[in-house]
């Protein structure tokens, strides 16, 4: 089957609004191939290969650090999973602020790459580079509310739209973001109602992050779902489904406490020989242990 047959499109996405009796769509972030596999198998509408990669696997304290090299590499790998779900590739911060040609050719870096559609932060201020982008056939998704490339200029990862004003221009941002043809908006962290309002007001799909739960999917960073989080203290709007760290921090003393003990690996974790070469392997170590006690 062609892969555009098997994986989820654009177009089945963009149709997608739980007002017409269509189920809300789920995407989870994604960024190499184990978590790509698994969050396909549990049935994720769409993979975000987000910048987020930069906080929870690279270990720096916000997105801003990872570059378009970087973000390809990782679109890559989640495309080698070969996931049905959609895999949106995140544009990072200054590879999209600079001119459109340079849009362009690094969108087109991540489309390379693996990913179906890019994703970029911003309202109004992007469309110029939208359009560069949807004249290259690149579909783009939108994300409004907190955008995390601009927490220098915001002061911090803060809720964003809880005044009249503020959820007006992001309100207009949403809509301007539709009129420029996205085929899906990311709302993050805005108060309840600003999700709800957004999401009646335009006819593309809404993927809510702290946005509440009237939007059109939702979205949740892989290590945030699966309580892979060290010392991070997720969000409000996380809810964790398991404590991985806990259980691999366990497992893996287990195997440190075997190896310590002589406990690992047990016989049926070794490969055999035929006895007589066996014996012979065995001399050769007699030899050259009687070579070291002699010398
Ligand atoms: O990079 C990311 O993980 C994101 C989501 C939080 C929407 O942009």
């Amino acid at each position: 089957m062609p892969e555009f047959e098997r994986r989820t499109t654009v177009p089945a996405v963009q149709s997608s609004k739980v007002r017409d009796g269509d189920a809300p769509l789920a995407m989870i972030t994604a960024y190499d191939a184990p978590s790509a596999r698994t969050a396909d198998a549990a049935g994720a509408d769409m993979l975000l290969v987000g910048d987020s990669v930069a906080m929870v696997v690279l270990g720096y304290d916000d997105t801003l650090q990872v570059t378009i090299d970087d973000m390809a590499h990782h679109v890559a790998a989640v495309r080698r999973a070969n996931p049905t779900a959609l895999i949106v590739g995140d544009l990072p911060w200054l590879s999209y602020h600079v001119s459109t040609e340079d849009t362009v050719r690094n969108a087109a870096t991540l489309i390379r790459a693996g990913a179906g559609a890019v994703k970029l932060e911003g309202g109004r201020k992007r469309l110029v580079a939208i359009q560069a982008l949807l004249d290259a056939e690149i579909p783009v998704m939108g994300h409004v509310g907190l955008t995390p490339q601009s927490v220098n200029s915001l002061g911090g990862y803060k809720v964003q739209g809880r005044d009249v004003d503020g959820a007006e221009t992001i309100l207009g941002d949403a809509m301007a973001l539709e009129e420029a043809g996205c085929f899906a908006i990311v709302l993050e962290c805005v108060p309840e109602v600003l999700g709800r309002t957004i999401t009646e007001a335009v006819s593309v799909p809404t993927i809510g992050i702290g946005a509440g739960v009237d939007c059109d999917g939702q979205v949740l960073v892989w290590h945030d779902v699966l309580g892979m989080n060290g010392d991070r203290k997720p969000p409000k709007f996380v809810r964790r489904y398991a404590d991985l760290e806990s259980e691999a921090v366990a497992a893996l003393s287990s195997f440190v406490t075997d190896v310590h003990n002589g406990d690992f690996p047990a016989k049926s974790e070794v490969y055999s020989m035929p006895a007589a070469a066996a014996e012979v392997v065995e001399l050769y170590g007699a030899a050259a242990e009687a070579v070291r006690t002699t010398s």
